[in-house]
């Protein structure tokens, strides 16, 4: 095994385990009538055929109680494209040939017959391999996803595999459960009538390439990660922030918070991300492991610690670039006593070899004056005895910055000379930007997705107890609000950066936001 080649072709077989080949595949939409099928689910595959990244044969079928005929919910679907699709026009050689593979099942949800129905329809594919290799989306209410199983095994679309062999697979949106015993109970339903590698549970950012680009940028540059351990690294900000009020959707948020929304799925999925150790091999049970192993370092606050590291926030009426934009309360279908969070900013402790005494600094809001999400690793500054006793300034700490979205890029800040006689010193950058390097390529991270569940490669989904440890990570820090209704300090006003406690959180560690910068 000390041979080179030995391990190259070793680290080759562990890099390509557990993707299979793309096989003539089915796919099932269910909520096929929803907004997700039209908005993200249809341009996402229209983009993978015309990419030519779908397997031949195909087959896509929408499952949905409305009434429809296989014409009319493609004429619709085709409406759809020309609102959604990020490429336009839409080709319509390619749109031809990907509408004859659309069909429609109408049905209800929790009708037996229905089943039946999808049944026949996928057993008169021409092709044997689309009646086994079955991808069933479930883009539903998640309290119809334990039905759906259930009637899918019934009819025998669905079985269960114990070793892995199987080719069905479900794949189920968020929110999955709305703290850790509805999860549990969600994962108990689901696991009835498929095993755990048949379950892929979707989390958008992680199929956005920047965020795929973590693991890359930390584990294939031998200059960046050694720097990434508590010996360099003073702190690390993650920021996502939205421009976006709640507008329609208030009477889901109203269930949700950001907390649920936004911490517990997105915002930890980046920081396991930037925190993890590196994995064994990029298999999706080695990244996951490693991802679950950052999100149990996670140090439990007692209830003092929640209440100094924590801080919630909700907007009130104000602007956002020059927009007038309405109180949380008052947006429709929200209490107008409502104390769900707009915005959460919070200190965390990881109690890790690697991160020990690092904090890290989070946050996420609605009605922000920027939308753009960022990392900020920023590193111990240079001892104060050259230019900086010299100059009598503090010098900017050097830092790198992770820019997932929009504008994406990377940039590493340091200090240099100003020109000329004085020793007069700046911090400037060095950057990568995407759309200069590779052009304007921005897949949606749903095309990444499909394709991913599509091949069976569960990387890029979230494991059973990586979303349990998510909810309990979230669960604890909710519970310490239950009966605390928001205090006047916790509102903040739309367009700004969310409420003063949020740098008061910093600015006690002698630290200080550093807001993304708007695309110009
Ligand atoms: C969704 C949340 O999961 O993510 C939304 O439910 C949020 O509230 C959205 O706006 C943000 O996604 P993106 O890709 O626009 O950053």
């Amino acid at each position: 095994m000390n041979d080179s080649s030995n391990l190259d072709e070793l680290l080759a077989s562990r890099a390509s385990h557990g993707r299979r080949q793309i096989e003539p595949c089915t796919v099932v939409i269910f909520g096929a009538s929803g907004d997700l099928t039209a908005r993200k689910l249809i341009p996402a595959l229209y983009h993978l055929a015309l990419e030519n990244a779908l397997p031949t044969p195909y087959r896509i079928i929408g499952f949905a109680r409305r009434d429809k005929t296989d014409e009319s919910f493609r004429a619709e679907l085709r409406e759809a494209l020309n609102q959604f699709s990020r490429t336009k026009p839409v080709n319509e050689e390619v749109w031809t040939k990907f509408a004859a593979n659309l069909s429609y099942c109408q049905a209800d949800i929790s009708d037996a017959a229905g089943y039946r129905k999808l049944k026949e329809l996928i057993d008169r594919s021409g092709d044997e391999r689309l009646k086994t290799n079955l991808l069933f989306y479930l883009a539903t209410n998640p309290s119809q996803f334990g039905e759906i199983s259930q009637h899918l095994s019934e009819v025998g679309l669905l079985q269960k595999c114990e070793n892995g062999g199987c080719m069905q697979r479900l794949v189920v949106e968020k929110p999955f459960g709305h703290d850790l015993p509805s999860a549990r109970a969600l994962n108990a339903e689901l696991i009835r009538h498929a095993h755990e590698s048949q379950i892929f549970r979707i989390d958008h950012y992680l199929g956005k390439e920047t965020v795929q680009n973590i693991l890359t940028f930390r584990f294939s540059n031998s200059i960046f990660e050694h720097l990434w351990t508590r010996d360099t690294v003073d702190h690390v900000q993650i920021t996502v922030a939205e421009k976006l009020g709640v507008g329609s959707r208030g009477g889901y948020y109203e269930e949700s918070g950001a907390m649920r929304d936004m911490v517990q799925n997105h915002v930890l999925q980046v920081l396991s991300l930037i925190g993890m150790e590196p994995p064994v091999s990029l298999e999706a049970e080695s990244v996951r492991d490693e991802k679950v192993k950052l999100l149990k370092s996670i140090r439990p606050m007692s209830p003092a610690d929640m209440a100094k590291n924590i801080v919630r926030g909700q907007y009130f009426a104000g602007e956002v670039d020059g927009e007038a934009r309405p109180a949380y309360r008052s947006e429709p279908k929200v209490n107008p006593k409502s104390n769900v969070e707009t915005f959460v900013a919070m200190k965390l402790w990881i109690d890790n070899w690697r991160w020990s005494g690092v904090p890290f600094y989070l946050r996420t809001g609605k009605n922000l004056p920027v939308s753009a999400s960022e990392v900020r690793v920023q590193f111990k500054p240079a001892p104060n005895i050259l230019f900086a006793a010299r100059s009598g300034v503090k010098l900017d700490p050097n830092s790198i910055t992770l820019r997932l979205q929009p504008n994406e890029g990377i940039t590493l800040r340091f200090n240099g000379k100003v020109p000329g006689a004085a020793t007069k010193l700046q911090p400037v950058r060095m950057r990568f930007s995407y759309d200069s390097e590779f052009g304007a390529y921005t897949p949606e991270a749903y095309e990444r997705l499909l394709l991913e569940a599509i091949a069976s490669d569960a990387t890029l989904f979230i494991r059973r107890d990586e979303v349990e440890t998510a909810w309990d990570i979230v669960d604890e820090i909710r519970d310490s609000w239950t009966g605390r209704p928001l205090t006047n300090r916790e509102f903040y006003l739309a367009g700004t950066w969310g409420p003063t406690a949020a740098e008061e959180l910093l600015a006690a560690d002698g630290r200080e936001w550093k807001n993304p910068q708007p695309v110009k």
